[in-house]
């Protein structure tokens, strides 16, 4: 399938929000807004981290759209019908419909959220000296590959690596890559591939029903399992939808069908597009595997019909499921974030386009070009975000993403970005036209913002616990 290289005239039009949202507000919580001294001890006292921050003294959380959904009336009804069994709950029945209905598995197992998933899977698949080739790995997963020894490999399309070039489909894997490393490292050492959609850590872009194709085509010569992590499959169905040819009179439910039909199995972590808090699956088609990812399960999360959750949580999370593939939801939310994406461009604030599925990436490189990745520009921006308005965004750069050189020299990550993650069903779109207002304003004063030192990170997924100081 070829694809179209062309500009996404969707997201340029500042008229993306012609359809209201499909719900209407039930239950409220009351926001509290701190003063600009107040923020600023708070963040000081932090060690300049916003993971450290405690909720209540931020306005608007933008910090992750995992686990922070709004449920709707359904999803909460039906977690007060539940009724608690260890095992063989009427909840665990309505889930396996659920995965049936939607992915098309027979087999699966539930798991407290992605990582469990991650945890199990290459527990089972993932050998010392073993390589995972993913498109773009996120920063759970990656940590998950390398605790069982393994080294993730990143294989996305080189144009996913310019913030500016407005691509279709920029998750895209770069197969000729993938089966030229599969010939160089050998077949025995790559126990499965991986295709993450949408791409969160390349911007929350997405994967064409083409490229899928093609990955799955290059596994099944080489006879290696290919496995999605599907926490955002179906923001990336509409995105196929939208933007691939064949696609268009397609139901985002039929698109995802598709998807999963060309895989053995996925990673999902229910806290995206399960719209649940917690909770995950993993789905295999192997028969062997899934008594596999079972027993182990057994051990580290609990019995297979409740995998690590209560059972209310199974039905909220089959609910959502069902919620997350209606083609009126997946518009709005493609709109939401689009408009945010829109606002800021009409300011020149560098991000990465097009806008991704589930948040708007800002280039840091490009908003403080001064400052070098030693100095963690995207964290310094997320920290005077978080003193100018009361926001918390997530630094997806070199704190998250850089390595240390065998003599400890930091390698500065790829990308260099300050990530809006928009929680879903949660913000009204002026709340999204104050984080715009209060970007613009940020980057009016760009040339006051100075760099961090970072004090302190543990070796793995050290940026959540990170300590930074201003650097003079
Ligand atoms: N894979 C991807 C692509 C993710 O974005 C995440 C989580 C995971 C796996 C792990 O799932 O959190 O349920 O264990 N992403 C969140 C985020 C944390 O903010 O993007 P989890």
């Amino acid at each position: 399938m070829t694809l179209k290289l062309i500009i996404t005239q969707s997201v340029r039009s500042c008229e993306t929000m012609k359809r209201p949202e499909p719900f209407k507000i039930k239950m409220v919580k009351n926001l509290k807004r701190l003063s600009r001294e107040e923020r600023e001890n708070k963040i000081e006292n932090t060690g300049y981290n916003v993971f450290k921050l405690r909720a209540e003294d931020v306005f608007i959380d933008l910090l992750t759209d995992s686990g922070t959904s709004a449920m709707s009336d359904i999803q909460v009804s039906e977690m007060i019908r539940a009724e608690q069994a260890y095992a063989g709950s009427d909840s665990y029945y309505a889930l396996k419909r659920s995965v049936q209905d939607i992915f098309g598995f027979e087999k699966f197992v539930v798991v407290h959220q992605g990582r469990g998933a991650e945890n199990i899977l290459f527990s089972i698949l993932v050998e010392k000296g073993d390589y995972v080739p993913n498109n773009m790995h996120f920063d759970t997963t990656k940590a998950n590959v390398k605790h069982k020894g393994g080294e993730p490999v990143n294989l996305v399309r080189q144009e996913a690596y310019d913030p500016e070039l407005r691509v279709d489909f920029k998750g895209n894997m770069d197969v000729k890559r993938l089966e030229e490393f599969i010939q160089e490292k050998g077949v025995e050492k790559i126990p499965l591939i991986m295709l993450t959609i949408t791409n969160n850590t390349g911007g929350g872009q997405p994967v064409s029903m083409g490229n899928i194709k093609e990955v799955a085509e290059v596994a099944d010569r080489y006879d290696i399992p290919f496995f999605f992590d599907a926490c955002r499959f179906a923001e990336n169905a509409y995105f196929i939808k939208q933007r691939e040819t064949g696609y268009e009179n397609k139901s985002v439910r039929e698109i995802t069908r598709e998807m999963f039909s060309y895989a053995d199995g996925f990673t999902f972590s229910a806290k995206k597009e399960g719209l649940v808090n917690i909770g995950g699956l993993i789905g295999v088609e192997d028969k062997k595997l899934h008594e596999k990812c079972k027993n182990l399960g057994i051990i580290i999360e609990g019995f297979p019909t409740y995998g690590g959750l209560a059972c209310r949580e199974l039905s909220a999370m089959s609910q959502g499921l069902q919620e997350a593939v209606e083609d009126q939801y997946q518009t709005y939310r493609h709109q939401q974030v689009e408009y945010l994406a829109q606002l800021l461009l009409d300011e020149n604030i560098p991000i990465i386009e097009p806008a991704g599925g589930h948040a708007v990436f800002v280039d840091a490189k490009r908003f403080l070009p001064d400052i070098p990745q030693e100095r963690f520009p995207a964290q310094a921006l997320t920290t005077e975000l978080y003193k100018e308005a009361g926001i918390r965004a997530v630094e997806l750069g070199t704190s998250a993403f850089g390595e240390t050189d065998e003599e400890g020299n930091m390698i500065p990550a790829e990308m260099e970005n300050m990530r809006l993650a928009v929680p879903r069903r949660v913000y009204t779109l002026n709340q999204l036209e104050y984080v715009a207002d209060s970007i613009r304003k940020l980057y009016e004063r760009r040339d006051d913002i100075k760099g961090l030192k970072r004090t302190y990170a543990p070796k793995l997924l050290g940026h959540f616990m990170a300590e930074f100081k201003p650097v003079k």
